[in-house]
């Protein structure tokens, strides 16, 4: 009951909600050791100063001629031993549960890069930081990263791994509630890496099945220069590209349109549609002067419409 009650209040106060078939396991586990290491934490502290209080002393030079005792040596050797098997039995079950992929999983592919995640599912389209989810379905995610270390983890879902480059890494989980819970970027991978941010986003079976339908095809009906800027917003080039004319990691796109770009191995040209496609598409090729090629192709991640969009929204930014 005490348990209960202090987990309650400990997990309102300083853990993330818990989202997750398997959130409940791991945070109990969490409060078993925890609550332990306060127990005995307090018996050694209030031990020693109510000892060191009662025998001290008086005389100088003398102490207690006692020096052992076989009934509290093994007291303390085997309960300690008893409550580190359970944490180990415990732990194991736990992480093998987080480690067996549930057999009828949904599958999704994961990337991540400098400095945003891809999704792309099955059904042939990739989404850029938004992973959405159906309810209450085991989702499997294959995780590659296409440059440096980075982490998957969803605090809400008590879920995380490190994705690295040249193989895959594989996370599970299954989320319990519908609603929006943060993706962070846990391993340290370069001047943006506290902006690597995204969203699971967890729908009901219904909305799911709409959701799908609606990701696969292109809305005619937005303007470009609006599709651009939601593209520039979902992909998150706002990392590298200003809108107000700052340079961060890449040129601003503040009035870039028609400017002279100068380029590191000395070429330089003007940016036009074609600029701006082949910066999208093959952004190694030119690098511009003053900047680190640390841009990742967009190929197969963005559509025509959409390009088209980005570079109409890159007009307007006079
Ligand atoms: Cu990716 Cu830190």
């Amino acid at each position: 009951m005490l348990t209960f009650v202090l987990n309650a209040v400990a997990q309102t106060t300083w853990l993330p909600d818990q989202v997750s078939t398997i959130a409940h396991e791991v945070d109990s586990l969490f409060y078993f050791v925890y609550y332990w290491v306060i127990f005995f934490f307090l018996i050694v502290v209030i031990g020693t100063f109510y000892f060191s209080w009662k025998y001290k002393s008086k005389d100088k030079g003398l102490t207690s001629p006692l020096d052992h005792n076989n009934a509290l040596e093994i007291t303390w050797t085997v309960l300690p031993l008893l409550l580190t098997m359970v944490v180990f039995f415990w732990g194991a079950k736990t992480y093998m549960k987080m480690n067996i992929v549930p057999y009828d999983a949904m599958e999704v592919n994961v990337k991540g890069q400098k400095w945003f995640w891809t999704f792309t599912y099955k059904e042939g389209f990739t989404t850029s930081n938004d992973l959405v989810v159906p309810v209450n379905k085991p989702v499997k995610l294959i995780m590659e990263s296409q440059d440096v270390l980075h982490s998957f983890y969803v605090p809400d879902f008590r879920v995380k791994m490190d994705v690295i480059p040249n193989r895959y890494m594989m996370l599970w989980f299954e989320a319990t509630e519908v609603g929006e819970y943060d993706i962070f970027c846990t391993e340290y991978c370069g001047r943006s890496h506290s902006e690597m941010l995204g969203k699971v986003k967890v729908l009901s079976e219904s909305d799911y099945e709409k959701w799908l339908v609606e990701a696969n095809v292109v809305d005619e009906s937005i303007p470009l220069v609006e599709l651009g800027e939601m593209i520039y917003k979902k992909n998150a080039c706002y990392t590298c590209h200003s809108i107000d004319g700052s340079n961060i990691i890449g040129p601003s796109f503040k009035g870039v349109w028609g400017s002279t770009m100068k380029h590191t191995d000395g070429s330089s040209a003007i940016v036009d549609e074609n600029y701006i496609l082949e910066s999208i598409l093959e952004p190694q090729k030119k690098i511009v002067e003053g900047y680190q090629g640390v841009m990742p192709s967009y190929k197969g991640i963005l559509r025509d419409r959409e390009i088209e969009g980005v570079i109409e929204y890159i007009k307007s930014l006079k």
